[in-house]
């Protein structure tokens, strides 16, 4: 088979959002409409770093960090508001996804490791038929190329403690867990970081 690592294209957003919703359909943004997270990733693509996996043309999977990712929230709510507004308007009346939008946006500030902002790693997905095969790795290698291209000496991500391979994965490729916080309660989240550059 042949797999081939890119950098994501705008066409591309709305199959890494149908691969995001199969494959973390626990987490808040698996809960929005569609549009909704197409126009998420349309943005992170835009503005932030994300990678595809595709493999005969077909996406397979997709990695995204985002250098502040309570700027990227702020800014895709302050350019979308109007845009995204009318798939909100039932679920307004729903305590539980008030509850959880507050969650999310909050949640920057609680993952917030020493008052400092790294880039975090979003999202790191395989599709369920090609895991552990080394191709989340794959991913991983070319984000982090990335980033050390970019200097940046350190970068976190944040698994909710029940996402299995994700945090055996994460685990396996020198993250080290640096803290833990609840960000949606009662449910415990992973904060790791990983050091890619030495300060000398
Ligand atoms: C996490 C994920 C991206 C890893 O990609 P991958 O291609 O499967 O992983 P690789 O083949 O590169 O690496 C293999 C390692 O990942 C972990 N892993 C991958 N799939 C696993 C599974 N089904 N169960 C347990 N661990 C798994 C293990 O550590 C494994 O190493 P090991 O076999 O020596 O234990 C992928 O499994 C996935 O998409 N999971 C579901 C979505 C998710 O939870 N994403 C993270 C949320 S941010």
């Amino acid at each position: 088979m042949n797999f081939i690592v890119q950098k994501a294209e705008i066409k591309n957003a709305i199959d890494i959002a149908l691969l995001h919703k199969k494959e973390i359909p626990t987490g808040f943004i698996s809960s929005l409409n569609l549009k909704v997270v197409k126009k998420l990733y349309e943005s992170i693509i835009t503005n932030e770093i994300i990678f595809v996996l595709e493999n005969e043309s077909t996406i397979v999977g997709f990695v995204s960090c985002a250098k502040n990712t309570g700027i990227l929230y702020k800014k895709f709510i302050k350019k979308n508001l109007f845009a995204v507004a009318p798939y909100f308007v039932l679920k307004v009346f729903s305590f539980s996804f008030i509850k959880k939008i507050f969650e999310t946006l909050t949640a920057p500030k609680k993952t917030k490791l020493d008052n400092e902002e790294i880039p975090e790693l979003l999202s790191i997905v395989i599709d369920s038929n090609q895991q552990a095969k080394g191709l989340g790795k794959l991913l991983l290698d070319e984000l982090e190329n990335k980033l050390v291209e970019d200097k940046i000496k350190k970068y976190k991500v944040v698994a909710g403690d029940n996402l299995i391979s994700a945090n055996k994965f994460y685990n396996k490729y020198g993250f080290t867990l640096s803290a833990q916080t609840e960000l949606h309660k009662g449910a415990i989240s992973n904060i790791y970081t990983k050091i890619l550059l030495n300060n000398d």
